[in-house]
């Protein structure tokens, strides 16, 4: 039986499923075997980037899928060296035709790189692609409080989602608390700390107290606080472990318990200073 996975609203009104899946270093080669089997086994959000050189095999897996693309949620970012109005424009025309879609669900800018100062004009073609109907929802990734700020304050459209790593090692509670404030739908990216919390003791009893996997718990952990996770697997049993997680919930205690594990621990590089590729 396939699994239901719930949605959330977004500010313009799109729904986005709260838990998807990441293709973050996946191989483009083999991309569409995994898209393609989460697609059929009830994942619906796929969460690629221009960057992970996989588009291609996202969109052969979604076609490979047979499942209607309505009911599908594809999103995609703007590399680095694609930022700039014209250059976005066109990089996102290269991603419709390698991702094979008339338009894409959400578009992220993938990095604010301070450093070259152009997330503003890249944001604005989002704006304009958003016009014309080739991308529905349009928002960030990797945005501190001080970059949303000065975004928000030269564009009209407030972002609809910002991705940004979190996990119960690094749990970007201020990033969180101001993007909640704002209207902003929060997205973790290494929801697991690529795997290094699922051996964290507190995490281990948690599970064995439940009767679940670690990833289970750390997946609910952050649905209940309502955070939106793309976990990364290539493993078929793992993807539908990981969206196992809607019939159970956390207690107050179980929560709290999670919440302070916190210990400032990134697993990706800190957003004010990321200017690679
Ligand atoms: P694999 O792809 O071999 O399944 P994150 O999403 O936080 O970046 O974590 C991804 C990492 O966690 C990958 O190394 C992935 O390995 C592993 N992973 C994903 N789901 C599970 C799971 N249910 N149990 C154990 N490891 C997992």
């Amino acid at each position: 039986m396939s699994i239901l996975i719930p949605n959330k609203t977004l500010n313009d009104g799109f729904q986005i499923p709260v838990l998807g899946l990441g293709v973050f270093k996946v191989e483009n080669d083999i991309t569409c075997d995994v898209v393609s089997k989460a697609i059929q086994s009830g994942i619906r959000l796929i969460d690629t980037a221009q960057a992970y050189n996989n588009e291609e095999g996202t969109g052969k897996g979604i076609l490979c899928s047979s499942h209607a693309r309505k009911d599908l949620f594809i999103t995609t970012k703007i590399r680095n060296s694609n930022q700039g109005y014209d250059r976005t424009i066109q990089s996102v025309r290269t991603s419709l035709k390698l991702l094979n879609l008339e338009y894409i669900d959400l578009i992220l800018v993938h990095w604010p790189v301070p450093s070259k100062n152009q997330y503003v004009e890249t944001y604005r073609a989002l704006e304009q692609l958003q016009k014309d109907g080739l991308v529905r929802s349009i928002g960030v990734s990797n945005f501190n409080i001080s970059h949303l700020i000065m975004l928000m304050d030269s564009v009209k459209v407030i972002p609809s989602l910002n991705q940004i790593e979190i996990h119960p090692y690094f749990t970007n509670d201020e990033v969180i608390a101001y993007c909640k404030k704002s209207g902003i739908a929060v997205q973790a990216w290494s929801p697991l700390g690529k795997g290094a919390v699922l051996e964290d003791e507190t995490i281990l009893s948690l599970a064995k107290e439940c009767n679940l996997t670690p990833a289970q718990i750390v997946l609910r952990w952050h649905y209940q606080n309502d955070v939106l996770t793309i976990p990364k697997s290539t493993r078929i049993e793992r993807v539908v472990e990981n969206s196992n997680i809607f019939t159970f919930s956390l207690n107050n205690n179980q929560m709290h318990a999670i919440n302070v594990l916190n210990r400032e621990f990134r697993t990706g590089p800190d957003p004010d200073l990321f200017a690679n590729d």
